[in-house]
């Protein structure tokens, strides 16, 4: 069987669950259920990243012991993935047991090979990012991100020798293009990887922090947070046991923000080497969710919570924007203006009332039960076949290169043509003659041979939507399978039409 391990990265628990944590998670769940639904065995990892000094400081705020502190927020997250119901497989946090102890046997084995070794440094550092930055990195003196100037700190630490690993990265990286996706990213990395790598930094002495990862060979100093946390995507594994670690981990593909690029990009591969464990098999970098006002944040007030997303509009109609407005790898940007008008335009008008329509109209002519195809099938019939067909095929393209946005274009075209074929073969005229009772009997069929192949393509987008269309159908999971025109077996009744998706009335209209 074949095997994908999608994971996303650990979020800090000193922030809430937001749009951008969301939009990775909903994408590592679309394509895990994605995986599943041809035939894959599939494992998503998500979790919380709880050590370092923005924690320590944001519990200290708070008035919390960092591990209370880290308790609570991590507990949100999960129930916040729960009650979205992102189908993970596995929810890990650095405070675990099983994963301090990885990351302490990984130190110790790196340590021996004679990669880390103790050194001075000095340099400007900033708290927010929790790294050292170099000159050239600052923007007028200031740490890009944070808009502050760093500290200077000097220091004598562990250092890890990632510059040792600089060539052999450079030729992954030339010679597995696919590694780093979008091209852009892979891009970045090899112009960064340009200039000398510089060993990196990896404890912290316990006088300045005390709320991270002791290192196994010096009690004076913790782990330096990322050498901790991206050592989650492997510790999860060995903790799972069985052969999880010698099938999955060749298959890993991570999903993250272009913001921790460098991290993911650099860190991670060269720690990889050091610890004699294969690269991941794609690391699979997405773009940024801006505001109309620029950047969400707290002191802005314009942060989108999923929970309030869901509550307001649904989780299928949230993840639906989500996937269709971003192209994965590019920026993009979120309103609520352009989040009702795609929920009106596509899932009201489009999808709901194409649903409903045939739902109706079978209720109404037949009662319900679904009757023959004929023999012969018009060009039309086919035609509509065929647009379905197309619009899968190009799905599983789309899918193997994240272009989500894509693929709903491409069923949504489809969908568009079916909307078109009733239409053009107008049953509820046909019906008042009765000779051509038969021929509505067929049209109608094939329409909800639209639903059913509806029912099967947006399971991995939209699974509760999904799971609705099923039920109108009656039809169990495993019909969903069946060639068109092989759906319903003779006599089937189908259930009454709902609406799935009200129209949002915006203030304008009202
Ligand atoms: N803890 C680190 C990751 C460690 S992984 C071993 C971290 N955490 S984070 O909470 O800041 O999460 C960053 C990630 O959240 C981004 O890479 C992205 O997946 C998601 N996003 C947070 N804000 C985002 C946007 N505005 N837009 C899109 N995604 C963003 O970094």
């Amino acid at each position: 069987m074949e095997r994908i391990y999608i994971t996303t990265p650990l979020y800090y628990v000193n922030a809430e669950p937001h749009l951008g944590h969301t939009y990775t998670t909903v994408v590592a769940d679309t394509l895990k259920r994605y995986y599943r639904s041809i035939g894959y065995d599939a494992f998503l990892l998500t979790g919380t990243d709880e050590h370092g000094d923005k924690i320590a400081q944001a519990a200290a705020a708070s008035g919390t012991e960092p591990k209370a502190y880290a308790d609570r927020v991590s507990e949100l997250f999960r129930l916040t993935w729960d009650t979205c119901g992102i189908a993970y497989d596995h929810f890990i946090r650095t405070t675990d047991d099983y994963h301090k102890q990885f990351v302490q046997s990984v130190l110790q084995k790196i340590y021996d090979a004679g990669d880390i070794y103790f050194g001075e440094y000095g340099g400007f550092y900033c708290y927010g990012c929790e790294r050292f930055y170099t000159e050239k990195e600052l923007v007028g003196g200031k740490c890009p991100d944070h808009q502050k100037a760093p500290d200077y700190i000097s220091e004598k630490n562990y250092f890890f020798r990632m510059s040792k690993y600089q060539q052999l990265l450079i030729d992954a990286l030339q010679s597995t293009p696919g590694l780093i996706r979008p091209e852009r990213y892979r891009t970045e990395v090899l112009a960064f990887l340009r200039e000398p790598l510089e060993d990196l930094c990896i404890s912290r002495p316990i006088s300045r922090l005390q709320w991270g990862i002791a290192l196994p060979f010096d009690s004076n100093y913790v782990t330096y947070v990322w050498f901790d946390a991206l050592l989650n995507y492997v510790s999860a594994l060995a903790h799972r046991g069985g052969d999880s670690l010698a099938s999955l981990w060749p298959k890993a593909n991570h999903l993250i923000a272009k913001d921790i690029l460098k991290p993911h990009g650099i860190y991670w591969p060269t720690m990889l080497m050091a610890a004699g464990l294969p690269l991941y098999d794609h690391l699979n970098v997405h773009g940024y969710w801006n505001m109309d006002s620029g950047k969400m944040s707290k002191s802005l007030g314009n942060v989108i919570r999923p929970l309030e997303m869901k509550a307001r509009f649904g989780m299928d109609a949230f993840r639906y924007f989500l996937l269709r407005e971003m192209a994965f790898g590019q920026d993009a940007k979120f309103s609520e203006e352009a989040l009702v008008t795609r929920i009106n335009a596509d899932l009201a008008n489009n999808l709901g009332n194409f649903v409903s329509r045939a739902l109706a109209m079978q209720q109404k002519y037949f009662d319900g039960v679904v009757q023959p195809l004929g023999a012969i099938w018009p060009a039309e019939d086919q035609e509509l076949r065929d647009k379905f067909a197309q619009a899968e095929n190009e799905l599983k393209d789309y899918m193997k290169e994240l272009h989500f946005h894509r693929a709903l274009e491409a069923i949504w075209s489809a969908l568009d043509h079916a909307n078109r074929y009733i239409v053009q073969t107008a049953p509820f005229t046909m019906i008042k003659d009765a000779e051509k009772k038969a021929r509505v009997g067929a049209v109608l069929h094939h329409l909800l041979e639209v639903v059913r192949t509806l029912a099967r393509v947006l399971a991995p987008f939209m699974p509760d939507t999904a799971v609705e269309l099923r039920d109108l159908l009656a039809v169990g999971v495993d019909s969903l399978k069946a060639p068109w025109g092989r759906g319903f077996v003779a006599g089937h009744k189908i259930n009454p039409p709902k609406v799935l998706f009200p129209r949002i009335e915006t203030d304008a209209k009202k």
